[in-house]
């Protein structure tokens, strides 16, 4: 599932003189989240700068909602509706739209402009579909799936706290960065949610405090995504590799049944010749180093395990216990990479 440059290029507030512009306003946007946190909602009124944002992120973010979903499980026919909290462009809801043809789509964003510009790209691209943009969250009527999508990040406490108390019972997807920084927000939430008695269903099913030694260490999953040919030919001229991507994804449900999992891989370590060495996040809320003896694969096995990134469910069994960590018999891991 991928968008071109072209079809998004026509829905752009700005219109870019060059590629050269484009590229050096997208440089401007990753310059503000890289190194001037502090200014971030500069972008959010600048049309040049949402657009160059538009050009960059919503065509590489787009494809990361069919892996989450997919990733996670998620059934979107047991929605009716959608709400993106930080919707910006409205990146979510058009990946949404594409994948379920009933949901109500809904975007919340506190930027006018970003606002205007998801308007524009939802009506020109989905002319058919009704959608409801506004500032302020409004809960439709019937079950709905609340999504934040790399917004948390750029919320204060109180506002995601805000936000949480209005949502009330129904289930919360967070779609956020990859990073350290995102995830301590991504944790804070998560014993809110739990106060609030949601169940933890991805990516570990335990509401007990999480292991991880947030100083050196952050639970995030990665995806492989294929790009358009025009996306990709940006990123490889703004020299920036968008194909495996960070993410930090949890989800939160009250309804839903939880599904059993022995472990998730949060963690993939460097190689030895001879085996693959990972961490593990277990069902009963311990890391776990592996080590899993290449010899158990046939070549093309091993091939396709030197792929599989962290996020996924596996299951193993003991062949030995080491001083630091098991040496372990895989017996299944739930999905393996796609584009393999
Ligand atoms: C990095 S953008 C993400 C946009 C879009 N969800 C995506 O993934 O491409 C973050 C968005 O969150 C919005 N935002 C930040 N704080 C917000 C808040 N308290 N309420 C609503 N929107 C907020 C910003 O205006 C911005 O559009």
């Amino acid at each position: 599932m991928s968008i071109s440059l072209a079809q998004i290029k026509k829905t752009l507030l700005y219109d870019f003189k060059s590629g050269h512009e484009l590229n050096k306003a997208i440089e401007e946007v990753g310059h503000i989240f890289n190194h001037m946190r502090e200014n971030i909602k500069d972008y959010h009124h600048d049309n040049r700068l949402i657009s160059a944002y538009v050009a960059y992120y919503l065509t590489t973010n787009y494809p990361k909602f069919k892996s989450v979903i997919d990733m996670v499980r998620i059934d979107l026919s047991h929605y009716e509706h959608i709400v993106d909290i930080g919707t910006g462009p409205g990146t979510f809801l058009l990946a949404a739209a594409n994948l379920n043809s009933s949901l109500g789509l809904h975007g919340i964003d506190h930027s006018e402009h970003m606002l205007t510009q998801a308007q524009k790209i939802l009506s020109k691209l989905h002319p058919q579909r009704e959608i409801t943009l506004s500032k302020k969250l409004i809960k439709p009527n019937g079950k709905t799936l609340y999504l934040f999508s790399h917004s948390l990040n750029e919320m204060t406490k109180t506002q995601a706290l805000d936000y949480l108390n209005l949502i009330e019972d129904e289930d919360i997807l967070l779609i956020e960065p990859g990073t350290r920084e995102s995830f301590q927000k991504v944790l804070a939430l998560r014993e809110e949610v739990i106060r609030k008695k949601y169940r933890v269903h991805f990516p570990c099913s335990t509401e007990s405090n999480c292991p991880m030694n947030t100083e050196n260490d952050w639970c995030h999953q990665y995806i492989f995504v294929n790009h358009a040919n025009d996306v990709e030919i940006m990123t490889q001229k703004l020299g920036r590799n968008r194909r495996l991507l960070p993410l930090c994804v949890q989800f939160y449900s009250k309804t839903q049944k939880p599904k059993s999992t022995k472990a998730m891989l949060v963690r993939v370590l460097r190689p030895t010749k001879h085996s693959l060495e990972w961490v593990v996040c277990q069902d009963d809320n311990h890391l776990i180093n592996l080590e899993i003896p290449l010899k158990q694969f046939s070549k093309k096995e091993a091939k396709l395990m030197q792929k599989v990134t962290a996020g996924h469910n596996v299951d193993y069994e003991l062949i030995k216990e080491l001083p630091e960590k098991k040496r372990v018999k895989l017996l299944s891991v739930d999905a393996l990479p796609r584009n393999l």
